[in-house]
């Protein structure tokens, strides 16, 4: 058994009862931190950084450093998989991540196999290893991959897209060839997941950035079940342990009701929904994930604080089956200073909540009078409510 000493992620994601609520950011290892900008500028460019395990522990590692954060998540990209299926990753400045060879034709599609992540992405696994034994059992490491749906859009647009004009063309002229491609992107999404699980992953994250901009029907034929199938190959037990798994669609507030049903231990959430909410909606299926606006780290610590305090608040003061995270990724502008607001405030407020006693929030201040009401003062104390 390899329990990490702070397991407060892990249990939140197995809706286990936690003493605060756990926090780790979208994106902590990036741009905002100037030590990142440091070694990524050693590195040579963000791909070097991403293929060299060294770079990719020590950098994992920064926001760990800096911050009282309750999980590390390996520092990588997603874009890594189809690299590895051969269509030539490379990154321009300043105009994101782009494919040399995006997948158009027909023959290139049916050519298309899922690559041997022992092999194509040892790179990543090496980085697994180097990471979980550097943290040495102090915070869980999450690892990561897309999902096909927001795979595919990267590999047919070629690059990143406002429109998705190449991957409508073919979801509606040619479903055939894209089902291709999810189907082949989610065998090597199942064996790219379970190949980090064994090198060290202690719990697992799909991204599906882009499975908000389907239709509701689509989303159900296209984004869903390659997200069921993957989940239902996943390793679920590693060395003894439960590795949780994961979703996250962005913009899939509208749906959470059927991710709730495809097998997955939490969803994350974006900041467009309510989180009190979603967890009405999904009841005791699922932990959530989410969900504060990373627009709020431009403001004050104490609009920070205070914001932060209504997400916890809206989950419910007992906090059991939420990780706090952002909606989306940490902006590159983000004043660092303030993540420290932000963490602390977190970790404090929960505290707070779950004794029953942050008297500024409505919905504790509601459970302390309840618990008052029908027991009277916790045994020990000597406070006087006259
Ligand atoms: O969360 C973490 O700290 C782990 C690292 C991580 C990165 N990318 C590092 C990164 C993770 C989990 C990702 C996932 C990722 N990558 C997603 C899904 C999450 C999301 O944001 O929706 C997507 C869509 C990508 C593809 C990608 N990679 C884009 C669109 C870009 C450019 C974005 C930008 O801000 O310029 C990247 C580059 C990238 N990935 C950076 C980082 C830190 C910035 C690159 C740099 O240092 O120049």
């Amino acid at each position: 058994m390899t329990r990490p000493c702070n397991d407060s992620f892990l249990r939140a994601l197995l809706r286990e009862p936690t003493e605060y609520t756990p926090v780790w950011l979208m994106r902590q290892a990036g741009r905002y931190l100037p030590e990142y900008c440091e070694t990524r500028r050693r590195a040579g460019s963000f791909l070097q950084l991403c293929k060299n395990p060294a770079m990719a522990c020590e950098v994992t590692l920064q926001p760990l450093a800096r911050y009282d954060l309750d999980a590390a998540i390996l520092f990588s990209d997603i874009l890594t998989v189809p690299d590895a299926m051969g269509l030539g990753l490379y990154f321009s400045d300043g105009e994101g991540p782009r494919f040399e060879r995006p997948l158009r034709e027909e023959w290139a599609i049916r050519d298309l196999s899922a690559p041997d992540p022992w092999d194509h992405l040892r790179y990543v696994m090496d980085a697994v290893s180097e990471i979980r034994r550097a943290l040495n059992n102090s915070v869980p490491l999450i690892g990561f991959s897309g999902s096909p749906y927001t795979l595919a859009c990267y590999m047919v647009e070629g690059a990143s897209s406002t429109d998705y004009r190449c991957i409508k063309s073919m979801l509606y002229n040619r479903p055939d060839l894209l089902h291709r491609i999810l189907s082949v992107t989610a065998d090597a999404v199942s064996a790219y997941l379970n190949a980090q699980i064994e090198s060290g992953a202690q719990a697992v994250m799909i991204f599906d950035s882009w499975g908000g901009s389907l239709s509701a029907a689509a989303y159900q034929e296209f984004s869903l079940p390659y997200l069921r199938r993957i989940i239902a190959t996943l390793i679920r037990q590693q060395n003894g342990e439960r590795v949780p798994s994961i979703v996250f669609t962005k913009g899939g507030g509208l749906w959470l009701e059927s991710i709730a049903d495809i097998g997955c231990d939490a969803i994350g959430v974006d900041w467009t929904i309510d989180i009190g909410e979603a967890r009405r909606r999904v009841g005791h299926r699922v932990a959530l994930q989410g969900n504060l606006d990373p627009g709020v780290l431009f403001a004050t610590p104490e609009t920070i604080a205070a914001e932060a305090g209504k997400v916890l608040a809206s989950y419910g003061a007992d906090g059991t089956g939420h990780v706090f995270n952002l909606g989306h990724g940490i902006s590159q502008f983000t004043p660092p200073e303030n993540v420290t607001a932000l963490v602390d405030a977190v970790h404090t407020r929960s505290r707070l909540l779950r004794s029953g006693t942050d008297r500024k929030s409505p919905q504790a201040l509601d459970l302390f009078t309840e618990t008052m009401a029908t027991s009277g003062p916790p045994s020990g104390s000597s406070a006087n409510p006259g």
